[in-house]
């Protein structure tokens, strides 16, 4: 199937990972015939992955950038520019998490990298890309987000969540004012994958995305596998097609289904207490699970309990309603409890901050 990629360019960002979504991206646009730029504060990742770009009959250039700063980006894109013509393709990938740590609990110096790799570089990098896409009246860009905005955000990762929110905001806006000029913007948010990001963070000495926070995700998922780099690869392709030239303003969730309805509870409970370094991720699931289905629980035990009541006396289900609402109001002070923990206390972090 040709998807009209043939001799376009393409600037990836953050393709410098060589087990990152970027360079699955930056080569499977490559196999479609576009030539790549990559740029990356990596200059070597960034060079190995255009020689592997290369190797596959296409052009490719590698710029050492630092995706925050505004100077860098605008020489390395006119750089881009003197060599291809034109960049049609725009792929905002470069991104980081600070380190999970309580909302209350986190310093500005400390947040801030959340908001600059992950907003401020989306933004520069767009700017940057932007006028000539404008001139030409044609261009495809897409950013990449995150699930967390939807299915796994809390406290300890608020600046990363709140980061990649924004970028989705920014894509429906810059889609609505760009779409007269043929300009496509759409977002990916991607659920936990194994990259260089997750696989083998440490801190303080306790793997972060540990095999319980691992597990936990993968039985959320509707596919009951771990995600992989190259799992990006297909969605970001389709978005620099033609194939996609109605589509605007989206975000696709490539997450393997982490989105069923009355299981938000199980998958929040599940990483509420992943997030809160209990090694009980079932336990989290089950009372996830017990407090989604409150308001249904809620309209059983008052017809079930009032007919009984009503026609034999028997108030046995309105008992169990109570132990069932004492054991979920138990667990979520605890949880509560240990959300408001101080920092020092928290030796297993186990969040997912993706
Ligand atoms: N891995 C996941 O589970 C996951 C889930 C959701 C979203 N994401 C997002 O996907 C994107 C890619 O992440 P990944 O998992 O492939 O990570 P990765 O660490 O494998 O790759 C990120 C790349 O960005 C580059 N980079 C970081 N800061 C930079 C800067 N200031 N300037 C230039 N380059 C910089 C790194 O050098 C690296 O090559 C990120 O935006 C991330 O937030 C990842």
């Amino acid at each position: 199937m040709d998807l009209g990629l043939k001799d376009k360019v393409a600037l990836v960002t953050g393709a410098g990972s060589q087990t990152g979504f970027g360079k699955g991206i930056a080569l499977t646009l490559a196999q479609e015939g576009c030539d790549v730029v990559i740029i990356d504060k990596d200059v070597d990742g960034a060079k190995k992955t255009a020689g592997e770009i290369e190797a596959l009959g296409r052009k490719s250039l590698a710029f050492e950038v630092d995706v925050t700063n505004s100077s860098q980006v605008n020489d390395a894109v006119k750089a881009a520019l003197e060599k291809f013509g034109r960049i049609d393709i725009l792929v905002n990938n470069a991104g980081a998490a600070t380190p999970p740590k309580p909302f209350i609990e986190k310093t500005e110096a400390e947040w801030d990298p959340d908001i600059e790799i992950n907003l401020k570089s989306v933004l520069i990098c767009t700017k940057a890309v932007l006028p000539q896409m404008l001139e030409r009246k044609n261009g495809k860009i897409i950013n990449i987000s995150s699930d967390v905005i939807k299915v796994r955000s809390d406290l300890h990762i608020l600046h990363y969540v709140c980061s990649k929110g924004a970028v989705f905001t920014m894509t429906q806006a810059l889609a609505r004012s760009l779409g007269p000029s043929h300009i496509n913007v759409n977002a990916i948010a991607p659920g936990l994958t194994a990259t260089e990001a997750t696989l083998g963070t440490v801190e303080e000495g306790i793997e972060v995305f540990n095999e319980e926070v691992w597990n936990a995700t993968i039985s959320a998922q509707s596919i009951h596998r771990r995600g992989e780099p190259d799992d990006m690869a297909g969605t970001a392709v389709y978005l620099a097609s033609e194939d996609s030239d109605f589509v605007t303003g989206q975000i696709i969730y490539v997450n393997a289904g982490l989105i069923g309805i009355g299981f938000a509870g199980a998958v929040t409970g599940a990483n509420t207490l992943a997030s809160d370094a209990s090694p009980k991720p079932i336990l989290g699931s089950i009372m996830g699970g017990l407090n989604t289905m409150q308001p249904i629980g809620v309209l059983f035990f008052l017809q079930v309990g009032g007919y009984l009541f009503d026609k034999v006396g028997y108030w046995g289900p309105f008992a169990l309603k109570g132990i069932a609402d004492v054991i979920c109001g138990l667990w979520i002070l605890s949880v509560r409890k240990r959300l408001t923990a101080p920092a020092q206390e928290e030796k297993t972090l186990t969040t997912v901050g993706n």
